[in-house]
Formats: structure tokens, sequence, C-alpha cells
């Protein structure tokens, strides 16, 4: 977690940490710290805060390094926001020094004096610890003695130098016309790059006024192939809506449009495909969600062994031979430190590995066997809407594909069906009983979203959407599970969201929605039955097959948990304690 970047060039650094540390917010957004020519400012909250600094900071210096934080180790604060500072020596970091308190414990006896609660301050005193007028000798020296992971970019106030190491967190350096940059992700500088390197483990980079050079962990030069630019990223614009969250709500149709038009035919390599026995999805969170949809596509069409993993959970002893299973891995960022960690294993065993990511040049498209783009555009919620209906998006296109080279009928992508759906999702994010719902959501403090088969994916996505960003506390339950224990939470007026879009399971839900109204709960239900008669408030879906209704149920989840938020008066684009992309695990 935590986005770097650094500068060193002919022009003012104020305006390139700025710029690069907006772009990097989605790694997190706790606290925001800048240091220029020696000066560090620093504070909690969003680096939109740092606008607060005087013209001096802004106008003058031009080489600095800076830092916006999602806190790991100590609350988010002046204190705890880097850059942490040692002497001449002021350091950016990201991800963890599993090692820090032994580090601590050695450098107080030596007379250093922490005053953070943080891992980062252990390795700036380190580093100051070696410094003898040489800022790569003393970095590389401290490193040898870091355990974790790490990037950190350090400079000292008396050279103009800026030294970074990488260390199982990304790490890019570039030169553009006007000096060179550094960030946690290409996206942050590629505009102002002409040329990118791309720190690997262990590597060092020595930014010397406008050379730079390669140093391996032994301090032996290195010579780097520079990566080209692409320089066409997404400009950082909410195109007229108040908040990204409405806005990529909005782009949910669009993207699973550009999703599903991107993949051709053979797309997905038949041959990679081949001997294939069984499948495991497997992802964090939202993408998650999506694993649990292709499960479910993939038992009803293909009918071959399926399962969907929390890439957390994955972990030995729990694994097994996997030569003939193949592993997808789901993840927007392609940067989750958990579905990263989880591929490494499925390689181990065996697995042929597939990474369907949406951010390009990510660190799992590096590593998979093959890579498979969303295309919903870059998404910059914390809270994902676009992105999951695009993971479902190919969801739908992966069966399709499965089924082809079975030979099972199966019209999933065919282009009438996929019209009528692009259509049905935007008419789900226009519906106007979203608002009223919203309303009563407003007065809870706690709601339960009940669905069975595929509904329970749509429930358990609609939920995380809530307590994401509103704060109120959801549960999402297989309903018929719910008579099993959590039916003693149902008492009067306690809000319960349903879901009824599976004609098999129409009647069992049925059931299950009057055991909670039974128990004085408050239900709203979800469903493209108009037939259907639950006696409680009833929200009537476009009415589509089955199979599609989870990436149409979703879509007036996700507006009423953004209409709630913003009736709350909170930030719904980056919710407390949450960063877009969860680098640590
Ligand atoms: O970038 P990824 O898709 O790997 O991220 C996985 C989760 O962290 C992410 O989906 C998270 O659950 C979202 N904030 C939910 O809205």
């Amino acid at each position: 977690m935590c986005g770097i970047i650094g500068y060193c060039g002919n022009s003012a650094a104020f305006k390139f940490l700025y710029e690069g540390l907006k772009r990097l917010e989605y790694r997190g957004y706790d606290s925001v710290g800048i240091c220029i020519d020696g000066k560090v400012v620093k504070m909690k909250g969003h680096v939109d805060q740092l606008n607060k600094c005087d013209s001096k900071i802004k106008n003058s210096g031009n080489f600095g390094i800076g830092h916006t934080r999602w806190a790991t180790h100590g609350a988010p604060s002046y204190i705890n926001a880097h850059p942490h500072t040692s002497g001449y020596i002021n350091i950016v970091h990201n991800g963890i020094i599993e090692n820090y308190k032994e580090i601590k414990e050695v450098l107080t006896k030596k007379g250093y004096s922490f005053i953070s609660q943080t891992d980062t301050e252990a390795a700036a005193h380190l580093i100051n610890y070696y410094y003898k007028d040489d800022l790569k000798e003393a970095v590389l020296k401290a490193c040898k003695e870091l355990k974790g992971s790490y990037a950190i970019v350090a400079m000292c106030e008396k050279k103009n130098q800026l030294v970074a190491v990488r260390n199982e967190s990304p790490l890019i350096v570039g030169r553009g016309k006007e000096g060179v940059h550094l960030a946690s992700d290409i996206s942050a500088i590629a505009d102002k790059c002409d040329e990118l390197f791309v720190l690997d483990n262990g590597e060092f980079a020595l930014i010397n006024g406008a050379e730079i050079s390669f140093f391996d962990i032994f301090d032996k030069p290195i010579i780097k192939q520079a990566e080209t630019v692409d320089k066409d990223y997404e400009s950082v614009s909410k195109e007229g809506y108040d908040t990204f969250m409405e806005k990529e709500i909005n782009e949910g149709a669009k993207s699973v449009k550009n999703t599903l038009e991107g993949y051709r035919d053979k797309y997905l390599p038949p041959k990679f495909l081949e001997g294939i026995k069984s499948i495991y999805f497997c992802a964090c969170g939202t993408a998650y969600h999506a694993c649990c949809y292709g499960k479910k596509l993939i038992e009803r069409y293909v009918k071959i062994p399926c399962f969907s993993l929390i890439a957390s959970e994955f972990k030995e002893p729990y694994t097994t031979d996997y030569s003939q299973s193949l592993f997808v891995f789901i993840s927007q960022s392609g940067e989750t430190a958990d579905t990263l960690a989880a591929h490494t294993l499925a390689k181990k065993y065996g697995a042929k590995t597939l990474a369907v990511t949406n951010v390009s040049k990510s660190s799992l498209e590096d590593v998979a066997d093959i890579v498979i783009k969303t295309r919903a555009g870059r998404e910059y919620a914390v809270a994902s809407t676009k992105a999951y209906l695009a993971q479902l998006g190919f969801c739908l296109y992966f069966t399709q594909v499965l089924c082809g080279l079975n030979n099972i009928p199966c019209d999933l992508t065919a282009e009438e069906n996929l019209n009528k759906l692009y259509k049905a999702i935007d008419a789900a994010g226009k519906m106007s009983q979203t608002q009223s719902l919203a309303q009563i959501m407003l007065n809870n403090e706690h709601a339960y979203f009940l669905g069975r088969g595929m509904d329970f994916i749509t429930a358990s996505e609609a939920s995380l959407k809530l307590k994401e960003i509103t704060y109120i506390h959801s549960e999402a339950y297989p309903a018929g599970e719910l008579k099993h224990g959590t039916l003693a939470l149902i008492e009067k007026d306690t809000k319960v969201i349903a879901f009824l879009t599976q004609s098999e399971l129409k009647e069992k839900m049925i059931g299950n929605i009057s055991e909670v109204k039974a128990r004085g709960a408050f239900v709203t239900l979800f469903t493209q039955f108009d037939n259907v008669d639950c006696g409680c408030d009833k929200i009537l879906l476009p009415d589509l097959p089955d199979v599609y209704m989870p990436l149409i149920a979703i879509v007036p989840c996700q507006q009423l948990a953004f209409l709630v938020s913003v009736a709350k008066g909170l930030d719904c684009d980056k919710p407390r304690n949450l960063a877009k992309s969860v680098t640590v695990q």
C-alpha cells in the first residue's frame, strides 16, 4: 500500500510531486507528505491538503520526494506520515519492514530516538547510521539488514541525489524532458517520461541530477532496458459528475460492452485450455464475487469441477497437485498482494494461470501465463462498480469459450442477448425506487442481504458496497442458511433486502422471505418477476434470462450505497480505512 513519488530535474518539484501523488491516491490516502530540498511538509488527510503549503515550498527546490499513506504500523497522524527523517536523511517507503522492532532495539541502544509507531522510521535511522557522505552506500548497507517488502526512495539534504530501491513493492524510474521521475506506478509519471525503467527486486537506482544509474545489491552496475511509454493514459476527470463513483456506476453497461467486444475469436488460445480438468477462480473482495459468478456459470454450462477461492485463504498447507488445473485470478488492479501470493502458490503446485486484470502492466500481468483484459476503463473510486460488471462480462465470455471447446450449445454472448443486457444494465441504473430505498436505509444501523444461488452473489456484493462506503453494518446471507443461526438477529423493523431472480429457486426464496417477515423484518425485494407477491416492498428489475440477472440486479444496489453515502455526507470515493489497491497481505 502507499504511493511513492520522486522528482529530480530542472523545474520546481512541488508540481510534479503533487500531481503524481494525486494519481497514486488509490494506494492510500490517510496522510500525505513531501520533502523538497530537505524541507519536510506532512499532514493527516488526503493529498489535497498539500495545497496548504506556502508558496516558498511550492516554487522553490527542484528535487524532492513525496508519499501518500495507508496506515499499517501506527495510526494516520502527522508523526506517522512520511517522509521520515533521520539527520540529513529523508525517506519515503511502501511495504512492510518485518524486522523493524529488532532494528529499533539496536539503534535505540546506539542513541537514536524513535518518535513514530511506523516500521519506516527504523529504515530511516538505519540509513542515517550507515551514512558517511555516500547516500547509495548507506542505502545498500541498510537494505542488507532489512527484511520484508519495500520500495524506498531516500534523499539527503546535503546532495542533489535520490536513491531508490525495490524489494517486492513496485517502483518505477522514468526520464523526461524536465527531469527524472520516480513512482510506485507507471500511470503516475508516464505522461512526463520518454523512457521508463521498472526496478526488479534487489535493484537500486541512483539519480544524480539528470543521470540515472542502476546497481544490484552487491553494488555492481547493471544495464536496464527502457520500457516503451504508453502516453495514452486516461486523465483523472470526473467528466461533470461530483464523484468518481457516480460516474463509474453510470459506465457499467459501457464497461461490459467494451470488455466483451474486445474478445475476438480465439482471443483465449484453445491450446492453452487443453487438458484442463478443473478450474479455480481466485481473488479478493468484489473480484472474489465475480469469481463466484464464474464458478456458477461453469458449473451450470460446462459441468467440470470448479471452485472459487478467497485469495488470502489460499495458503499452504491447503494445496494439492494442480498440474491439471487452471487458476483464473481476477483483479481490477492486478496489484492485490493476496492475489499475487495465491498466484505464486498455484504456480508452485503446477497450475496453469490466467489473469483477468483491468489495469495495464500490472504485477499480476507480469507473472501469469496468459492475461485477459477487462475494458472497464480506469476505475478511481475505491468501491469497485464498473470493473465488477466487466469481470462478470469476462465470466460470460469465458464460459462461452469453454462451451465452444466442449461442443456444448451456449448463446451467452450471442449479440442479440448482449444488446438486451447492455440496455437492461443502463435501465437498472435509472430506477427511481432506489432513491426511496436510500431514504429508508439512511435510518438503519444494520441491514441483511439475502439471496439464493446466483442471488447470493449479488447479495454479497451489494452488502459489501453498502458497508464499504456508508459504514452501515450489513451482512449477506444465503437465504436458506438464515434459520441455522442468523435468524435470531431478525426482529421488528430489521431491514432486509432480498433478491429473487432465479426461477428455479422462486418457491424456496418466497418461503425464506416469509420467515423473516414473520419475525417483523422490513423487506424490500429486488426481482424481475412481476407476478411474485411476498407482501413486501418490491423493486421490479428489467427482465432478462436468469443467468444475466447478477449484472442487472447489482446496479441499483451500487446506486443505493452511493446515495446513502452522499446523504450521510461521506466521501464515497475515498471511504475511511481503505485503499483502492491493497498491496499488503
Ligand atoms: O484490484 P483488485 O480487484 O484485486 O481488488 C480486490 C479488492 O480489494 C476490491 O475488489 C475491494 O473489495 C473493493 N474495494 C470493493 O469495492
